[in-house]
């Protein structure tokens, strides 16, 4: 991907903009579950550091699976950011905003998506020089409602809304353009049942 970096993540998740949050259990589950999304037409993922095959997964999905986009969710420290930089994670997404995580992502140049809810936590990510946020859970915080608020006095800010979103909301946040992508795990869901898996 070119131009895509800390500062510059206008293009990242323009080829869909749907990012299925992977929670993957054993590493064994990380290219079926890859090959699904690519087959459903969303060559995305973020996968997440719940489980302690998380940065393997990266490593390995972005060996076989070069041309797929794959980022790491769910960072919650720096020790974190790094493990999945190294193991090739093409960006960082958290559920909170860190200012170590950031550090880590600006000194490797890729971008970090840090979870903002309220005006003081977007003002920290503007900061930080980052401009677009993950809205996490979205469901809970006012959703689209909320968004559209938060967009008057942060007009230059892109969101991410993510947790609740799903087929009966989705198309509601991708018809707004301060939404760069949506969040979710329910593209795994349909995906894997597509695939018979
Ligand atoms: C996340 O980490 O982004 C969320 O847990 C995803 O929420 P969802 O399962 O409601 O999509």
């Amino acid at each position: 991907m070119e131009n895509i970096s800390y500062t510059n993540i206008s293009g990242l998740f323009a080829r869909t903009r749907c990012v299925p949050v992977v929670v993957l259990k054993t590493l064994e589950d990380t290219l079926p579950t890859l090959k699904a999304l690519c087959d459903y037409g969303i060559p995305t993922a973020e996968i997440t550091f719940r489980t302690a095959c998380a940065a393997d997964a990266i490593r390995l999905g972005r060996e076989q699976l070069p041309d797929m986009l794959i980022g790491a969710g769910t960072v919650i420290n720096a020790a974190q950011a790094r493990a999945a930089i190294e193991a090739g994670a093409q960006f960082i997404v958290s559920p909170g905003i860190g200012a170590d995580i950031a550090e880590v992502c600006r000194e490797a140049d890729i971008p970090y998506i840090p979870g903002c809810v309220t005006p003081a936590e977007i003002m920290q990510a503007l900061s930080l020089g980052i401009t677009t946020v993950k809205f996490f859970p979205a469901n809970v915080y006012g959703g689209m409602d909320a968004i559209k608020a938060l967009s008057a006095p942060f007009p230059q800010v892109r969101f991410v809304p993510t947790g609740g979103v799903d087929s009966g909301n989705l198309d509601e946040f991708l018809a707004c353009d301060k939404i760069a992508a949506v969040g979710g795990s329910f593209f795994v869901k349909l995906a894997l049942q597509k695939s018979g898996k």
